[in-house]
């Protein structure tokens, strides 16, 4: 069943139950209010009837009959009448209701004092008045003198009036029932309807996820819980069109990969593959082998390179190699690297400059770190030509901080977005440049700087140079 139905029912429901639940009690309560008004109407009638008439003489009691039919006229104009009993249970006023009686049950009360309220229905109403009425409503009540009885008065009158008065009420009740439960039928459709139809937005956005529009968002007022369910809509279109961007440039990335890779490795093969084929026609001359096998051999090298460095990436990626941290000096490490590539950087007219204190305590893998400076100063050595390559290197609170500044091209803010992903490269004419480069050495030094816990960060100026920012953290602060 559709929602607007269930809620239009449920809401229908509860309003019929609670408007019947609270007409039977207030009609109840109506009935018993116009009873209880009557009977104390009706004890007051019977208090003046005995106060008009009573007599006492000598301690002997009579009731003035001229007091007495006076009343009657009066309590006639009213619709009531009385009759009054003597001790002796015989009705002596009215003169012609000598018929009428009290019921022993009921004498035997009065005797105690008690009054007695009463509804008579059907034949009882004719042992009062020969006019057939539907209903009596009527009191008994004892009177005392020096505490003998000394009569009983019986005032009652006619339902019919009441009951007018009743069915008004109930009439009434029922009308403003049947109001109130249109009004509330038109009011429950109302709100089910404006459920309904947002509930129908919040569908249609997510049909239009389903083919793909993730950038769909919805409106929301934060008052009620569609209003979260449209928060969380919004929240997931957003990790959708970030993910799917994620994806999309992934998969760029992957594609300029494939051609970069396949460009890298043909050039080799090529190489490779001319000279075999000289080796196999013998055009090769005898003092030209040796060169050509070196320059096959380097080749080789090459290839084997781009191969590891996938390799190496995507286990440090998947976090399946194991770090063997040690204690070592990293100062040491630095100058060795200078030792190092200070031929590649004389290739480039580069100086490499050492700022470090002479102790440097580390803890980190040997290789790995090795791993991480030859890279980022390769890099500075790789993108300047005729200028300094400057490592400082420090302990910042439990930190090693290495900074690594090149006087180099540097970077736009736009390249720096994604130099630790893999395969990019900042521009395509960076792509042939002298130590072979894949896009992979800042995506493998950033894996292994993060699994170290430390950070690293990037500051660059296109034309002016560019500055890495590493830290690692000491033994206390290393991950667990
Ligand atoms: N010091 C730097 N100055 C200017 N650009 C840099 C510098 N370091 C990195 N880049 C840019 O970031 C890109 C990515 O660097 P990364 O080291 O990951 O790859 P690569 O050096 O091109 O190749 P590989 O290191 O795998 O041989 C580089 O191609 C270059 O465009
Ligand atoms: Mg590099």
């Amino acid at each position: 069943m559709k929602i607007i139905y269930q809620q239009v029912i449920a809401f229908f429901a509860v309003i019929t139950l609670t408007i019947l639940l609270l007409g039977f009690s207030f009609s109840r309560l109506a009935k018993s209010f116009v009873y209880d008004t009557t009977w104390s109407r009706l004890e007051n009638y019977s208090d003046s009837v005995v106060e008009q008439s009573l007599q006492t003489k000598n301690n002997k009691v009579t009731f003035n009959p001229t007091s007495l039919s006076t009343t009657e006229g009066i309590l006639n104009g009213q619709d009531s009448d009385f009759t009054m009993y003597a001790p002796s249970k015989k009705a002596f006023y009215p003169q012609g209701n000598k018929n009428s009686t009290i019921a022993a049950n009921d004498w035997k009360r009065l005797k105690k004092g008690q009054m007695i309220r009463k509804v008579n229905r059907g034949n009882e109403i004719d042992k009062h008045q020969s006019k057939k009425r539907s209903e009596m409503v009527e009191i008994l009540k004892p009177y005392y003198y020096q505490k003998k009885l000394v009569a009983v008065v019986a005032v009652g009158t006619y339902t019919s009036e009441l009951e007018a008065n009743l069915s008004r009420i109930n009439s009434n009740l029922i009308l403003a029932l049947i109001l109130s439960l249109i009004v509330s039928l038109i009011i429950s459709f109302a709100f089910a309807h404006r459920l309904n139809r947002r509930i129908s937005v919040l569908r249609d956005a997510v049909n239009q996820v389903i083919q793909g529009h993730y950038k769909i968002r919805l409106q929301s007022g934060n008052r009620d819980e569609i209003d979260d369910l449209t928060n969380d809509f919004n929240h997931m279109t957003d990790t959708l069109e970030n993910a799917d961007s994620e994806i999309k440039r992934q998969e760029e990335r992957r594609q300029e990969f494939l051609a970069d890779a396949a460009h890298e490795m043909r050039t080799p093969l090529t190489t490779i593959n001319g000279i075999l084929e000289g080796f196999k026609y013998g055009v090769i001359p005898e003092d030209s082998r040796d060169k050509s096998l070196n320059l096959m051999m380097s080749e080789t090298q090459r290839l084997i390179r781009l191969v590891n460095e996938n390799l190496d990436y995507e286990k440090i990626r998947s976090k399946s190699i194991k770090l063997n941290r040690t204690h070592f000096n990293a100062t040491d490490v630095l100058y060795q690297l200078q030792e190092q590539l200070s031929g590649k950087a004389q290739a480039s007219n580069d100086e490499i400059i050492i700022k470090a204190p002479d102790k440097l305590p580390i803890y980190a893998d040997y290789d790995r770190f090795v791993q991480v400076l030859v890279n980022i100063i390769t890099n500075g050595i790789q993108f300047t030509d005729n200028g300094t390559i400057t490592v400082t290197a420090k302990r910042e609170n439990n930190l090693d901080v290495f900074d690594i500044t090149d006087t180099g091209i540097g970077m736009s803010e736009e390249q720096m977005k994604n130099i630790f992903e893999r395969y990019y490269k900042a521009d395509a004419s960076r792509r042939s440049g002298k130590y072979g480069e894949s896009g992979l050495g800042l995506a493998i030094v950033h894996q292994l700087i993060e699994q170290h816990g430390g950070t690293i960060k990037v500051v660059s100026k296109l034309g002016k140079g560019t500055t890495f920012s590493l830290t690692f953290p000491n033994e206390d602060n290393y991950p667990k």
